[in-house]
């Protein structure tokens, strides 16, 4: 992990990002309609703002999963409240996950993606591989504007930038369907934030006991490819 990654920890470590970040994960949980007790994953979970909100809010059965032990450590920490019945810890690489095919409901990923360098398409395929058919993957995400992207490629081959067409077409490439996208500019225009929720598709797109559809959007929100973007401003974290 470089300088910027680790001084990027502790930034998003404090109590007070913590807590604009839970805010803005609970909104998209909030437009999802999940099955009761769903199994679900966190990737790159830090300190573990997906789990807390999903163990708590949906009673799911969570793995809580970052490449760094230190951050496992961290997540235990924090989320000692909530008992070892319902959470496992796993320490593993978001690109090639230890895990079953179709194995989750919901996997969400805050602020990871831009992290994985390179390899983020990579750790895309396994979030497609281990949701179930119907199952959500929600995230948020700090992406380079295109002009930034384009310049990077071509100055800084080595670079394994994340954009905005660049994302939504991984996801689709892994057969995840956007039904909610966001993007806020800022930082100039130089970064977008992104948050979103991509469903898988497949053959078993049908109801659970509940009559709900994992994946499914309630409400307005609900709509295929639902993009949405705003102008450049001071971007909230
Ligand atoms: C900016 S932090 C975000 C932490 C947390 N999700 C949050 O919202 O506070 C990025 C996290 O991604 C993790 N990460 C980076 N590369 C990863 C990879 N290849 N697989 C899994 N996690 C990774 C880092 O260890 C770090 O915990």
């Amino acid at each position: 992990m470089n300088i910027i990654e680790r001084l990027d920890l502790l930034f998003v470590n404090r109590p007070k990002q913590g807590e604009a970040r839970r805010r803005e994960a609970l909104s998209l949980f909030d437009a999802l309609s999940l099955p009761d007790r769903p199994q679900g994953l966190e990737i790159g979970c830090g300190q573990g703002i997906g789990t807390r909100i999903l163990v708590e809010q949906y009673q799911a059965r969570m793995i809580a999963s970052d490449v760094d032990a230190g951050q496992i450590r961290l997540a235990r920490e924090r989320l000692a409240d909530l008992g070892d019945s319902k959470i496992e810890f796993r320490e593993c690489d978001a690109r090639s996950m230890p895990f079953d095919d179709g194995s989750f409901d919901v996997v969400c990923a805050f602020g990871v993606l831009h992290h994985i360098d390179p390899g983020w398409r990579e750790a895309v395929s396994e979030v497609g591989r281990v949701l179930k058919s119907g199952g959500c993957f929600v995230f948020i995400d700090w992406l380079m504007s295109e002009k930034v992207s384009r310049f990077i490629q071509k100055t800084i081959t080595d670079w394994d930038v994340v954009d905005e067409p660049m994302l939504k077409e991984a996801l689709a490439r892994n057969n995840l369907a956007i039904e909610m996208f966001e993007s806020e500019r800022c930082w100039l225009g130089l970064l977008q934030k992104c948050r979103g929720v991509a469903c898988k598709r497949g053959a078993d797109f049908s109801t659970t006991e509940n009559g709900k559809r994992p994946g499914a959007l309630r409400g307005e929100r609900s709509g295929s490819n639902g993009s949405k973007s705003s102008a450049p401003g001071t971007c909230r974290e």
